[in-house]
């Protein structure tokens, strides 16, 4: 895959290396967002099939690009919103914990510290090995050994947010599928740019937020909900989830039932006459581009990163344990993080500092360029 830097507009004289932050807009969404908002300048350009049949569209790309079907797929306006959907239908007996990784993303946590709160059920989390090299390997091998019949449920990040890491969710599924635990998947920092199919890995919810790697806006995301979430308890109580509710004339017959699958965990308003223009064109882009190849580009790009990183001495975990758009790099101690970072903004680099790590995001929108400035500034703090 070649570099793709013209598809989008960011300007010419930073190197934008935080997509784990927030994507830029593909030019092509953009103009999805721009001709949305002028659509209610005149209300009439909006009809009644509006209100669904956009929506059918993104559920089916999205349902292309994790393996599921569009039927149990849902529009949710943020990763929070999406995992207490899931959340709140997982069930529990008494004496059974819940289990999340160390230093998961607040939204992930917080939500199932309530569940947890609620249920006066053990929140357990799993600490990663003091060593870098292994580490992914090992801190799964933690997370496996510590699901078994008494756990109801494990809510992760597809990949660690801050380190990039690439937990093996495939063993995971596997063995959360054989002891009836809930396999529940943060996806907002990796779908879109690493593949991922929610039936291989057992998952039976992933919740993304689209403003990082699916290129989409910030307020809007989307769920897959497995088949086993269809009876569950939404929390919201729209007129648009219900079973039939594109016939207008039949609104005022307030029908108990839901639509198919997944339809009752939309969150209301859900057909956003410039939100969802803007993730079609995201996700047809992605689906064009196809992940694995947006993994190998970035793969690519970061090479002499890793060389760099390897002639200095610094450890790291094993190249295919960590993931190329979101690679996080453990400082070593002698480096002064304040001075790093203030050295990268004055080079123009944007990146983020997490913890006692930088993560490095690089897209397709990247080239050697960007890398070859960030290795610069490193080479003068290692
Ligand atoms: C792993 C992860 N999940 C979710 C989010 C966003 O969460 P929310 O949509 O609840 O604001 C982020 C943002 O950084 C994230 O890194």
């Amino acid at each position: 895959m070649e570099n793709q830097k013209h598809l989008f507009n960011l300007p010419e004289n930073i190197h934008y290396l935080n997509g784990a932050y927030m994507s830029p807009n593909l030019n092509s969404v953009e103009q999805a967002g721009l001709s949305g908002v002028k659509r209610k300048t005149n209300p009439t350009s909006i009809n009644e099939t509006d209100f669904f049949k956009p929506a059918e569209e993104v559920k089916s790309l999205f349902g292309e690009l994790i393996n599921a079907s569009a039927s149990q797929i849902a529009i949710i306006p943020s990763a929070s919103y999406g995992l207490i959907n899931a959340i709140r239908n997982v069930p529990i007996r008494k004496g059974q914990y819940a289990i999340t990784v160390n230093e998961e993303f607040p939204s992930d946590y917080l939500t199932l510290r309530k569940f947890c709160q609620d249920n006066d059920a053990e929140l357990r989390v799993i600490i990663p090995p003091n060593s870098i090299l292994g580490r992914t390997q090992e801190w799964t091998e933690k997370i496996l050994e510590s699901i078994t019949e008494d756990s109801a449920v494990v809510v992760m990040s597809s990949i660690h947010w801050m380190e990039g890491l690439k937990f093996d969710l495939k063993a995971i599924g596997e063995k959360c599928k054989a002891t009836d635990t809930y396999f529940i998947i943060d996806g907002t920092q990796s779908v879109g740019a690493l593949p991922i199919d929610v039936k291989k890995f057992n998952i039976d919810a992933l919740i993304c937020a689209s403003y990082k790697w699916l290129l989409g806006p910030y307020s809007k995301g989307l769920a897959y909900y497995s088949e086993k979430f269809n009876e569950g308890k939404p929390i919201e109580y729209s007129w648009m989830t219900r079973k039939d509710s594109h016939d207008f004339s039949k609104l005022t017959e307030y029908p108990e039932d839901y639509g198919i699958g997944a339809m009752r965990y939309n969150v209301g308003e859900f057909s956003d006459f410039i939100g969802l223009p803007m993730i079609k064109a995201a996700l047809e882009q992605i689906l064009e581009w196809r992940p694995e190849n947006i993994q190998n580009y970035c793969f690519n790009l970061l090479r002499p990163l890793r060389d760099f990183l390897e002639d200095k001495k610094i450890e790291k975990d094993r190249d295919n344990m960590v993931s190329a758009h979101l690679y996080g790099l453990f400082l070593p101690e002698k480096v002064n993080l304040k001075m790093l970072m203030e050295d990268f903004k004055r080079k123009n680099i944007h990146l983020s500092a997490r913890g006692k790590s930088i993560r490095i995001s690089p897209h397709v929108y990247n080239d050697s360029n960007d890398v070859n400035s960030l290795i610069e500034v490193l080479d003068r703090h290692f």
